[in-house]
């Protein structure tokens, strides 16, 4: 470890000249990843270069979650650790961007007096003036949900390189408010954007070196863009992606059961590009908590969905969000979620404790109590797991895709993804990243799988 302290050493001395620092610390869900990457970009208008160590930026954005009381807890917390640089380094500027900005907005400034700005996820594209606001001592805040499209304001930096996968928003924000759920407050009302102007930032990615996108929305199958002839579906989006040389995969996130449409599991039957691996998030296998929750459809109805996706892609992985405890969830409630689990066997999924956020129209009823929570959250992880340990094992022996990453900890190792978004270790492994690679699998550790390469012939 002595190289890269000594580099921090030299990069930590007083070069006046040098390009300013910015530290990016990104909470919640991939469009916040994604929306890191744009900031990071635009602030290089303003002569900022990113760093990965707090303690040397000249400013800190944290780019925020609101979606249960710990996430959005988080960043207080993360202020106070925080307050230490400021106070060494009073030039230091400290904003709070993403969804706990839009629902706090002011109120951040008065309770944490360390912050000098509060930009929300839909106005972004302003966060260079607002820096040079607050370097003249101002402390802006701006939450607007603007008419104008902040990816076609951004100021653009220079183009670099980049990894062989990225994320592309193509959608924002959320007409479906589920009675628990801070999204459509925070994101907004459902926009899509322009298919061309998407495919132009697919090519360039390819051209950077991008060999898989993942497609992200909060509602991405609920996708409606305009296209050069009348609206796109996602499905069609996919097609035209899927047209791109040097593109290999498609994947996309997270979807909505009731857009699921016809095209789109017919993309999946028949689109080689778009990967066998879907997010679809049911909460709940109860009916009468389904309709509490406001989720428009039955666990029936989720069920029949499946079997016509599997129909049309017989190996497709499943994943889904899973909510725990959602008031008036009753035993029979929960066991009807885990019968629900059981019936479609997923490749993993996220559990939560359902947690009461201030504004939605669930948090006005009682809570049921943590005790209970807890229970039934473990008992729900722990089929999970089960149904995750039993996909993997079903992998070894098989062949499959992997794209690889990067290196892994042993020296020669190799990482990668499979198509089915498993984690992949192979040891003497003479792949690049960015190289695809037939892999056999030959085991399964709990969060990942291993394998070997199979030679390409001569
Ligand atoms: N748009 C996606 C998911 C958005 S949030 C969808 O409709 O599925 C990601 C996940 O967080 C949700 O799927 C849900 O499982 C969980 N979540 C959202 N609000 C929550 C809350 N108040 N308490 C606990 N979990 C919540
Ligand atoms: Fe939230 Fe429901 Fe919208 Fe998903 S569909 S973002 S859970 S309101
Ligand atoms: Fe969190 Fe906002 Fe994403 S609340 S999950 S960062 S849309």
């Amino acid at each position: 470890m002595t190289a890269p302290k000594e580099t921090a050493a030299i990069q930590a001395g007083p070069i006046e000249a040098g390009p300013k620092k910015l530290f990016i610390k990104t909470y919640g869900c991939q469009m916040n990843v994604y929306d890191s990457e744009r900031m990071a970009e635009a602030m290089g208008a303003n002569g900022y270069v990113t760093t990965d160590r707090a303690d040397d930026a000249d400013m800190i954005l944290l780019n925020t979650c609101h979606i249960r009381e710990k996430a959005a807890e988080k960043v207080y917390s993360e202020l106070g650790r925080l307050r230490p640089l400021k106070d060494a380094n009073p030039d230091l500027k400290i904003g709070i961007a993403g969804c706990v900005a839009q629902a706090e907005g002011e109120e951040i400034l008065k309770r944490a007096p360390v912050v000098d700005l509060v930009v929300g996820p839909q106005t972004y594209h302003r966060l260079p003036a607002m820096e040079q606001a607050a370097r003249a001592g101002a402390r802006p805040v701006d939450t607007d949900f603007p008419e104008e499209d902040k990816f076609e304001r951004l100021p653009k930096g220079p183009r670099a390189s980049r990894g062989p996968t990225a994320f592309l928003t193509v959608q924002e924000g959320c007409d479906k408010f589920c009675a628990f759920c801070v999204v459509p407050y925070t994101r907004g009302a459902e926009v899509s954007r322009p298919a061309e102007r998407l495919l132009r930032e697919a090519r360039d990615l390819v051209e950077r070196g991008v060999r898989e996108i993942t497609l992200l929305g909060q509602n991405v199958n609920g996708y409606h863009g305009e296209g050069p002839d009348g609206t796109w579906t996602l499905a069609r989006l996919v097609r035209a992606l899927a047209e791109i040389d040097g593109l290999w995969r498609i994947r996309y996130t997270t979807s909505h059961p009731n857009d699921m449409t016809d095209d789109l599991i017919a993309a999946h039957g028949d689109e080689a590009k778009l990967m066998p691996y879907l997010h679809l998030p049911v909460q709940s296998g109860s009916d009468r908590i389904l309709k509490a929750m406001n989720r428009k459809h039955t666990a029936q109805d989720y069920l029949r969905l499946i079997e016509r996706l599997r129909k049309a892609r017989p190996d497709l992985a499943l994943s889904g969000d899973f909510i725990v405890g959602f008031p008036g969830e009753t035993d029979q409630d929960f066991e009807d979620t885990l019968g629900l689990v059981r019936a479609v066997g997923y490749h993993s999924a996220f559990t939560f404790k359902y947690s009461a956020r201030p504004g939605t129209p669930a948090a006005e009823r009682p809570v049921l109590p943590e005790a209970l929570l807890d229970e039934r959250l473990h008992r729900l992880q722990a089929l999970i797991t089960e149904q995750q340990k039993a996909a993997q094992l079903a992998q070894v022996g098989r062949e499959v895709g992997v794209l690889f990453e990067k290196t892994g900890r042993l020296p020669g190792q190799m990482v990668g993804k499979s198509d089915y978004l498993h984690a992949v270790h192979v040891g003497d492994c003479d792949a690049k990243p960015g190289e695809l690679r037939r892999v056999r699998i030959t085991a399964s550790a709990p969060n990942s799988l291993s394998g070997e390469l199979v030679p390409v012939p001569a």
